[in-house]
């Protein structure tokens, strides 16, 4: 069977065809990035508007590049969590129309679990060789970071989770991108942070950055402390306001010269990464039987994180399951992907569906 996913939970409008439940067929994504770049993070009401613009045109590529028409499908799958409620309202009034018009079963996806998807859907070729599937992964512990997210899942299945850990202030990739604000690099920062910290020289330990743990057995994460220490780094310690003037010169920082932004990227980018990588560590320790790890969101694309990710997975003898870069960032695939297995189980929604800005666990 052919599930269309449809995506609008924030600044990407995209839609994919998926043949089973793991065989991509086509995935497109219309990214909004151009739109909000001045402004330095997404517009609701832009992103919302463009959403309407852009969501019958990239459907239609979508379906062109799998080479079927609407007659095709056989479900209308999309993300109705959560998100900005104004972008999501686009995909689910048009899969809402599409699964009534054509007489198709709707389902409703979770974003944040359509993430963790994405990593057992194969691409280009079809068939039973051709890549990830589910074959042993479960039960799996999960791990999501993205713009919106930093959240460490229990996984009996694709569709049974429970999330035991998310964060308690910014997302990762959210840190990232302030962090990149902070070090005066363009937007979308991540990535950029990213490729000055793998840069030749870089030092990760010019700089001693915070690693926030919380309390002993937490598997919750806080990343503003991290951020904040990076800002002290770039701009120098605010000086107690009892202190005598003599004080001034030994606040001021170190000037930032390309090698001290590119130390300080890599400083910031092992501290993020170590502060994940722990708390996987405790989830692991925790007990439950685990024989997977599936890591899902845009931070994924991570340099470092990826590696760190591999070399935990081998250490406890865990089957890694990562996305391509390309299926890390917002996507349909994973929303068709998932929804087939949502289908496959009977989790169907009805023409009720509404947006939720919240995740569902
Ligand atoms: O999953 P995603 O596309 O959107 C959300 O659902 O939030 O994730 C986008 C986030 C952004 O914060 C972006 O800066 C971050 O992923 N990101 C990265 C990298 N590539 C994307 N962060 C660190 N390193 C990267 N290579
Ligand atoms: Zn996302």
């Amino acid at each position: 069977m052919l599930v269309l996913g449809l995506e609008s939970s924030c600044d990407e409008t995209a839609a994919a065809v998926v043949s089973g439940r793991f065989d991509v067929r086509s995935s497109v994504v219309a990214s909004q990035v151009d739109l909000h770049r001045e402004y330095g993070g997404v517009v609701p009401e832009i992103a919302g508007r463009a959403h309407v613009e852009r969501v019958l045109p990239v459907l239609r590529a979508a379906l062109r590049e799998a080479g079927v028409g609407l007659c095709d499908l056989g479900a209308i799958a999309v993300g109705h969590r959560p998100g900005l409620v104004g972008s999501l309202l686009v995909g689910v009034a048009a899969a809402k129309a599409l699964a009534w018009g054509l007489g198709l079963p709707l389902v409703g996806v979770d974003h944040v679990h359509a993430h963790l998807y994405a990593a057992l859907l194969r691409e280009g070729a079809i068939g039973a060789d051709a890549g990830p599937g589910d074959d042993g992964v479960f039960p799996a512990l999960g791990l999501v970071v993205s713009g919106g997210h930093t959240s460490v899942y229990r996984m009996a299945s694709e569709v049974d989770l429970v999330r035991v850990g998310a964060t308690i202030d910014d997302a990762l990739g959210e840190a990232y991108d302030k962090a990149a604000v902070i070090l005066g690099l363009p937007y979308p920062g991540g990535p950029e942070v990213d490729r000055l910290a793998q840069e030749a020289g870089a030092d990760d330990a010019a700089v001693d950055l915070p690693v926030s743990r919380l309390g002993r057995d937490s598997l919750d994460f806080s990343f503003s402390g991290l951020k904040t220490a990076l800002l002290y780094a770039v701009q120098g310690v605010p000086r107690p306001a009892h202190r005598g003037q003599g004080d001034e010169a030994s606040a001021l920082p170190p000037p930032m010269t390309p090698e001290r932004r590119r130390d300080l990227a890599a400083s910031f980018q092992a501290a993020a990464v170590r502060a994940v990588i722990l708390k996987l560590e405790r989830a692991l320790d925790a007990g439950g039987s685990v024989n997977g790890l599936i890591a899902g969101g845009g931070v994924v694309a991570n340099s470092l994180l990826r590696r760190e990710l591999a070399a935990l997975a081998a250490r406890r003898g865990l089957a890694l399951r990562v996305p391509p870069m390309r299926l890390c960032v917002d996507n349909a695939a994973m929303i068709a992907g998932l929804g087939a297995a949502r289908l496959a189980r009977g989790l169907v929604s009805d023409l009720t569906l509404t947006p939720v800005p919240t995740t569902g666990c």
